[in-house]
């Protein structure tokens, strides 16, 4: 064995598993100090371990032997637990997961971010455990991910046809999933429809591997109306396939109120820079929200738990104090669904976001709503955001930030400084990235309140809202 895998390769015996870690890990430490990171354990538990990676801080390995089971284990409703990588906390009490998530946007502001804090706000948990989810992508694949059961059993398998998801790492592996607890069982009966009907039709599954096959992806997206988008990807044309399948679901599925397809040819699966086509009804659904209806296509970006989504604006219109006095600034807006979500409350908001077509959206939305205090500029927010456009647009009494996982760019943070509103609420889906931001606005702002927010329950994501207020 060479010297590197005999670091990597380590056995640890009778070690406690202390804390949730990132991406979804627990963490074991030993009497020694030594820290792992596990995939298959719960904090509470005392285990063996096999270590298969030393990092220049921590091993990484798996729990080989389970001595002592946490209170905090419960039993994983779904049968793919472990080998898919959707929900990698099945196997934590719900109570535990947000346990753990206010732990870490907590740790989080104060580790990276140096920050004084208030008292936490509780974390807002989700009201639905299982089943939020609006908006699924599947794959389908010609050449299934096969289970160590499956490999080692003599048994020849014949149905070789996935759809599902990913494997966590794996672009060409495909899991398919006999069942998925994430979106609403409407969902469940389409997607299971889509694999029996295309098994009985023998409709070609892709190989993305040697590039052959019809069927590429099924996208699902299901508002809270009722209503429900199908968007079926084909890796080439074989019209006879494609409208036997698009019939089947138009005369099986009168819920779906948007029938869609693409023919994608290229060598990845996005559809962004590709023609959706709407084969029946519309080629949008609808989303309500607290009144206001948001138009949904197949590209749009919408919070992908709809009533999850609903709280976290509470807390953050809540957070920004509004009286209706205030010119508000909603960075990072997105389709304009938080601008459009505190007009009401404010005289007028500004929308910023780098994406054209969800700033049309954003429009459209607000003409729909019959929303006449906003306005939504499209543009990298570096080159929008400057002070030329606050000279033109009014310096706001509130901003609302809402970055991608990235957190903002520090030419933002520097805008924000320079800026200096007396207000900043700032909503984030990476309280790592948050806090680094927040530590850089820390020399002119206070934290004031702060509230983690539970979007995903089942995964170790957390959305964490924060209100900094100018230090006078
Ligand atoms: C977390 S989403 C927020 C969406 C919106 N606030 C909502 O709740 O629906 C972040 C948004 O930032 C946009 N974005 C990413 N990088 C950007 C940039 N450099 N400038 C402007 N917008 C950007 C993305 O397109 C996305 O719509």
């Amino acid at each position: 064995m060479s010297k590197r895998r005999k670091r990597a390769n380590k056995t640890f015996e009778n070690v406690p598993v202390v804390d949730a870690g990132a991406k979804g890990k627990s963490v074991a430490k030993t009497e020694d100090g030594a820290v792992i990171f596990l995939k298959n354990a719960v904090p509470g538990d005392v285990v063996d371990i096999q270590t298969f990676k030393k990092r220049k801080s921590y091993f990484e390995g798996e729990a080989t032997v389970f001595h002592t089971l946490s209170d905090r284990r419960t039993e994983p409703v779904c049968k793919h637990f472990g080998t898919c990588g959707g929900c990698k906390w099945q196997h934590m009490s719900y109570e535990s997961q947000l346990f753990f998530k206010q732990k870490e946007v907590v740790e989080n502001l104060t580790r990276i971010g140096h920050l004084e804090l208030p008292e936490v706000t509780p974390i807002a948990g989700s009201e639905e455990q299982y089943y939020y989810r609006n908006k699924m992508e599947f794959s389908f694949s010609a050449s299934r991910w096969l289970t160590l059961e499956e490999i080692q059993s003599e048994v020849q398998i014949e149905d070789k046809k996935a759809l599902g998801f990913h494997i966590p790492g794996m672009w060409d592996k495909i899991l398919h999933l006999d069942e998925c607890h994430l979106h609403p069982a409407i969902g469940e009966q389409i997607r299971l429809s889509v694999h029996a009907f295309a098994e009985a039709e023998q409709i070609e599954y892709f190989n993305p591997r040697e590039k052959t096959g019809v069927l590429r992806t099924l996208m699902l997206r299901m508002s809270s109306t009722g209503e429900i988008m199908v968007v079926i990807q084909f890796f080439k044309e074989d019209e006879k396939a494609r409208i036997s399948l698009l019939e089947h679901l138009k005369n099986s599925f009168p819920q779906i109120k948007s029938l869609q397809y693409i023919i994608n040819e290229k060598a990845n699966d996005t559809i962004y820079d590709q023609e959706v086509i709407c084969y029946d009804g519309r080629d949008h659904i609808f989303e309500e929200m607290e009144g206001l209806q948001f138009k949904i296509n197949a590209k749009s970006f919408y919070q992908t738990n709809s009533k999850q989504a609903f709280e976290l604006y509470k807390i953050t219109r809540d957070f920004a104090g509004l009286t209706g006095e205030e010119l508000v600034y909603d960075l990072y807006t997105g389709t304009g669904t938080i601008a459009q979500f505190v007009a009401k409350k404010a005289n007028h908001v500004v929308g910023i976001e780098s994406v054209p077509v969800a700033i049309e959206d954003a429009k459209a939305n607000a003409a729909h709503n019959g929303i006449d205090n906003t306005t939504f500029f499209a543009g990298d927010m570096r080159d929008v955001f400057t002070a030329d456009f606050i000279a033109e647009h009014g310096a706001p009494d509130v901003v609302i930030t809402d970055p991608p996982r990235d957190g903002m760019h520090k030419d933002v943070v520097a805008q924000l400084l320079a800026l200096a509103a007396p207000r900043i609420v700032y909503v984030s889906c990476n309280s790592a990235t948050q806090a680094r931001d927040l530590a850089l606005l820390n020399e002119q702002y206070k934290v004031v309140k702060y509230q983690p927010v539970d979007m995903f329950p089942q995964t170790h994501h957390v959305e964490s809202v924060v209100l900094l207020e100018i230090i006078k």
